[in-house]
């Protein structure tokens, strides 16, 4: 895939880089770096840390946030799974009563939670993350719950339906028509100035670069897409683009916007 997008944060290592397994697609970004005892580590915003063998992300800045790490083991996650996708907005706009198990393009990946729901859905995702920092979050998250297989099988079985590639969506050289659904939840200047109270998403916000190029998003997905394109948005943002959508689908928070093709 293209050229990777940098993050805006600086970001340090915290552990011996013959601690990260070369067989992850992360493995070269994370060794090249600094450690908090270099001369850059009082200007950093984050740091890389092993917590019980999982990775994950702290604040410098904020020492009272917990780190953010991707866990689909998580109690309230497992709860929110277990009550499906299908009869929930998401599930709506992706069609899931016609379009059963489609295949997906998460062209937004993130942390992988809306990945993981669909895949949990019975669809086969492809998710992409141009951030490495996030993505290497996103791979170690998916990898634990991959091992995790003897004990959790569903759950391994679940991780097995998402496919991870680290790029820039935009960059991708994506053959028209290629998945059933394109699906989006990009992160706009509109949203970053609402406090958060996701310590998760207040992470995202600091670190992935915000340059988009809207109406590009929505043409290259929908272009991508051979069923329809799903754009996750807060309920009062704006549609992507300026672009009208064929059915939107709102809650009292989010709503998705779904443009059918
Ligand atoms: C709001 S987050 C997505 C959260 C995700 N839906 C989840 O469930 O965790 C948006 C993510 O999209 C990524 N992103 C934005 N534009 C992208 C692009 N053109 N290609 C790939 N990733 C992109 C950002 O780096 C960020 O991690």
């Amino acid at each position: 895939m293209g050229d990777l997008k940098s993050d805006q944060a600086k970001i340090l290592r915290d552990f011996d880089s013959a601690e990260i397994s070369s067989e992850t697609v992360s493995h070269c970004f994370l060794a090249q770096l600094d450690s908090p005892d270099t001369a850059c580590a009082a200007a950093a915003d984050y740091r890389f840390i092993l917590d019980q063998g999982r990775l994950a992300l702290i604040s410098v800045q904020n020492r009272r946030q917990s780190p953010v790490l991707v866990d689909f083991f998580d109690r309230a996650f497992q709860r929110r799974l277990a009550d499906g996708l299908h009869g929930q907005l998401m599930g709506k706009a992706l069609g899931l009563k016609s379009l059963r198990t489609p295949t997906v393009l998460d062209a937004t990946a993130g942390l992988g939670t809306d990945s993981y729901l669909m895949a949990h859905a019975g669809c086969l995702v492809t998710a992409i993350e141009r951030s490495p920092a996030i993505f290497a979050l996103l791979e170690d998250g998916l990898r634990r719950a991959v091992q995790a297989g003897c004990v959790r099988e569903s759950a391994s079985e679940v991780a097995r339906r998402i496919e991870i590639r680290r790029g820039d969506f935009l960059l991708m050289d994506c053959p028209d028509k290629a998945y059933d659904v394109v699906y989006l939840d990009p992160m706009f200047p509109a949203d970053r100035r609402k406090a958060s109270s996701r310590k998760e998403m207040t992470m995202l916000q600091n670190i992935a670069t915000e340059d988009q190029n809207e109406s590009e998003l929505l043409s290259q997905s929908l272009r991508c897409a051979r069923r329809r394109v799903v754009v996750k948005r807060n309920r009062r943002s704006p549609e992507l683009g300026g672009i009208k959508p064929t059915l939107k689908f709102q809650g009292s928070r989010l709503r998705f916007d779904v443009y059918c093709c």
